[in-house]
């Protein structure tokens, strides 16, 4: 059985196998938890993101964590929100699903994620929660014993909240 919560922090402190980065399809670094996981790791994240590019979206890279305390950063690539009818939902659950396989053929028994898209890319955050939770549920469903842990994070309580809430609808 996965333990699979909701906690707020930020992301590059956490000591897990891997956390996920919400990338652009450069893989280059950005603002919000992209810029802060490119600063923390250093300049060799950039240099090992570089010959995995271009990542489309809904798609996801991983590489070494560098000096960040996760061992592997994994890199995918938030749909920005059109309005909700230009295949958001399912290149949504496509990010979850991806780095899911990714971490799970890296051997990684735990992962944390940020709220992927409900930044710079404008996804209602409430929805992003749904489908983060329903995608997670339907992977982990598909693969019992994968994974020790799976962590939704929060920066902010009222984001952690969010996670919490989805993850208590889709199990019910
Ligand atoms: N730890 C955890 N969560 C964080 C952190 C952090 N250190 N920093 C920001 N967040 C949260 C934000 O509060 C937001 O809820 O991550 C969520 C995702 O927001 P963004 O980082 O803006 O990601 P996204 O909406 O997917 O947009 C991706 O932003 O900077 C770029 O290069 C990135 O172009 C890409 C775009």
């Amino acid at each position: 059985m996965t333990d699979w919560r909701a906690v707020t922090a930020d992301i590059t402190t956490l000591a897990v196998d891997a956390i996920v980065n919400a990338a652009n399809g450069t893989l280059l670094g950005g603002g919000g938890v992209d810029g802060a996981i490119h600063r923390a790791a250093g300049r060799a994240l950039v240099e090992a993101c570089r010959p995995l590019a271009p990542c489309p979206t809904g798609e996801a890279r991983i590489t070494p964590g560098f000096r960040l305390p996760a061992a592997h950063v994994i890199h995918t690539v938030g749909p920005v929100w059109h309005g909700g009818s230009a295949g958001e939902a399912d290149l949504l659950a496509a990010c979850y699903r991806n780095s899911l396989d990714l971490a799970a053929n890296a051997a990684a028994r735990s992962i944390a994620f940020p709220a992927i898209s409900t930044g710079v890319y404008g996804y209602p955050k409430q929805e992003a929660a749904r489908i983060a939770a329903e995608a997670t549920r339907d992977w982990l469903a598909a693969h019992r014993d994968a994974l020790d842990t799976l962590l939704f994070v929060g920066f902010d309580a009222s984001s952690t909240a969010l996670y919490a809430a989805a993850i208590a609808a889709a199990e019910s």
